[in-house]
């Protein structure tokens, strides 16, 4: 079976005093998403951007926005992330007591609705929330910063999780974010991913928008096991 293979490049890694060419870039590249990254210095280390970014940003983009809110209680952050132009909003699972309900909350705004996990949390705790997620992130670095090594344990972390929605017949797509490259994205998409964030290897290339279309343009069938 052929990958969806979709790319969401990841804002964070962008020129933030040329934030609207580097988003026009983009528009004009087979970026399939743009990734907006919320850090709030709490659930992880660092402080991203906010808000007022987003909606600047959606007012630019061409490209859906796919909103990973790295940030404790994002459930007060919904609709505020929805309203700014997000149309689909990840939350974490350590983030959440009541996981249903947000990805309900998502739905409900009219979004599509995400989970990540950590590194450390086993893609199994989803078994009973998979119908309620339209997307599952599975972060291959520890989230907070841009330009990490990616962590190879993720690999057979998504096969586990590419055997679960194919039994569940879910419509879940599958993203990995973090370390992801022309190094990486061809074992990624053969192991079962749809969508593969790319920040700093986007970004940081000489060429962004040949950088997309080389990832883009990745023959890579599912391997079944
Ligand atoms: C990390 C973020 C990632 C980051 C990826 O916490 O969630 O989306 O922007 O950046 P690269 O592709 O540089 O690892
Ligand atoms: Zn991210």
């Amino acid at each position: 079976m052929k990958n969806k293979q979709l790319i969401a490049p990841s804002v964070l890694a962008a020129d933030f005093l040329h934030l609207q060419r580097d988003i026009e870039l983009m528009n004009g590249s087979e970026a399939d998403w743009l990734h907006i990254d919320i850090m709030d210095g709490r659930f992880v280390p660092n402080i991203s951007y906010g808000m007022d970014i987003t909606r600047a940003i959606h007012r630019v983009s061409e490209k859906p926005l796919d909103v990973h809110l790295m940030i404790v209680e994002p459930d007060r952050y919904l609709e505020a992330f929805r309203n700014a132009g997000a149309e689909l909003i990840t939350v974490h699972y350590e983030a959440c007591p009541h996981l249903h309900r947000s990805l309900q909350t998502i739905r409900e705004l009219g979004a599509k609705a995400g989970v990540a996990l950590n590194p450390h949390t086993p893609v199994e705790l989803l078994e009973d929330i998979l119908e309620m997620a339209d997307l599952v992130l599975l972060m291959s670095v520890n989230p907070g910063f841009g330009g990490q090594k990616f962590i190879y344990r993720t690999i057979p972390k998504l096969q586990r999780l590419r055997e679960m929605i194919d039994s569940q017949n879910t419509d879940t797509l599958i993203e990995i974010d973090g370390g992801v490259g022309r190094q990486n994205a061809e074992a990624l998409l053969r192991a079962g991913a749809d969508v593969l964030v790319a920040g700093s290897s986007v970004f940081g290339a000489a060429d962004p928008v040949a950088e997309v279309r080389a990832l883009k343009s990745i023959e890579a069938y599912r391997n079944f096991v």
